[in-house]
């Protein structure tokens, strides 16, 4: 074994770099991809979850980021803006600081989870609360780049989604075929045209010798994608996909077209469902909107609209830890048991028996 160098250095060639881009890094990537004896049992597929709530800042943006903000600091930026529900903001401000610059992040007021926000606050972010959502914070980030000095992090920026398709080479690397689906959340479309973007590209080269199906999952309330149309009002439990107008829209269509995929909706019931039953059973916890792709995975095996016997990944987004309240009004009131300081008192009142 030798030590993870993080996306940059694992998969130069096929990125945006050159020598003289200085790599700002926090080693990111080198995902573990999980086997789901759970998911597999309730579809009869073999399915892995690919778990980016373990990088650095416990989402799948640290990917792009460190391609996003290298190239930014070989431009000579001294300060990026980025839009977000939370996790990008989080990634931006520890990438940003990290390379001397200064992030300034645009967020919907009062609706990204207070982790997220804490995040953006301990990696010194200039943070605007916006009276707005998503789509009006990346209006208005577009906006300030295009008359100010400040580069654009979001997924707009080509760089971003060039380091995000280095997930799929890793899956590639780990299973050493690309899966037959590939199933993950979709907000503003980034990541599902990346993974396309990456699966295709190794394809092209010999890395696979098969390209699998796309399937993204909205929330029901922010579904533009499905619709066909954006969504005025987006509305979910998932914040991180509260999105009405993704940006990479023509991509995302494409990557489920060309793919012959598909882009569909889960209910907030179905996500939260869904994330529970990761946590309780399989031993991951993940963000609502992480949960996602998992709870149309599901929906699909449960209405017989998923083929047995394929092999499956499915992309879990973001850490649970990032958004505790919604997971913690959804179990209720804590309410562990009082016990004193000794073991017989304590083996009472937890229900042991000798
Ligand atoms: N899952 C999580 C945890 C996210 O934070 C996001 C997007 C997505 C899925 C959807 O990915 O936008 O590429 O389709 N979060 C962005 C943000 C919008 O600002 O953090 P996508």
């Amino acid at each position: 074994t030798r030590l993870w160098r993080g996306v940059i250095d694992e998969y130069r060639d096929r990125l945006p770099v050159s020598a003289g881009t200085p790599v700002v890094t926090l080693r990111e990537g080198g995902t573990p991809l999980v086997p789901s004896p759970w998911l597999s049992a309730q579809t009869g597929c073999d399915v892995h979850l690919k778990v980016e709530g373990v990088n650095p800042t416990g989402s799948f943006k640290d990917r792009g980021m460190t391609v996003a903000v290298s190239k930014a600091a070989e431009e000579g930026a001294e300060a990026v803006v980025c839009a977000s529900t939370g996790n990008t903001s989080a990634s931006a401000s520890a990438y940003a600081v990290r390379a001397g610059m200064r992030p300034i992040v645009l967020v919907p007021d009062g609706k990204i989870a207070g982790p997220k926000l804490a995040q953006a606050v301990v990696h010194g972010g200039i943070i605007a609360s916006v009276d707005g959502n998503f789509d009006d914070c990346l209006r208005l980030a577009r906006e300030l780049a295009e008359t100010y000095p400040v580069a654009l992090v979001n997924s707009v920026n080509p760089y971003r989604l060039a380091g995000q398709k280095t997930a799929a080479f890793e899956i590639v690397d780990d299973l050493g075929d690309a899966p037959d689906i590939h199933v993950l959340p979709v907000g503003n479309a980034g990541n599902i045209s990346a993974y396309w973007m990456g699966y295709r590209e190794y394809g092209a080269d010999g890395m696979s010798t098969r390209l699998p199906m796309m399937w993204g999952f909205q929330a029901a309330g922010a579904a533009p994608l499905v619709h066909g149309a954006p969504v005025e009002m987006p509305d979910t439990v998932a914040s991180a996909i509260r999105i009405g107008s993704p940006a990479s829209w023509e991509s995302a269509v494409q990557a489920r077209d060309e793919s012959g995929g598909l882009i569909d909706m889960v209910t907030d019931e179905q996500i939260l469902a869904a994330q529970q039953e990761l946590s309780g059973r399989e031993g991951l916890f993940v963000e609502p909107a992480s949960a996602a792709g998992v709870a149309g995975l599901l929906h699909y095996a449960q209405h017989g609209r998923l083929d047995p016997a394929r092999r499956v990944v499915v992309t879990v987004t973001g850490h649970g830890l990032k958004d505790v309240d919604t997971a913690s009004s959804f179990y209720g009131e804590i309410r562990p048991y009082p016990v004193a300081a000794d073991a017989d008192d304590a083996a009472e009142a937890l229900g042991l028996t000798r």
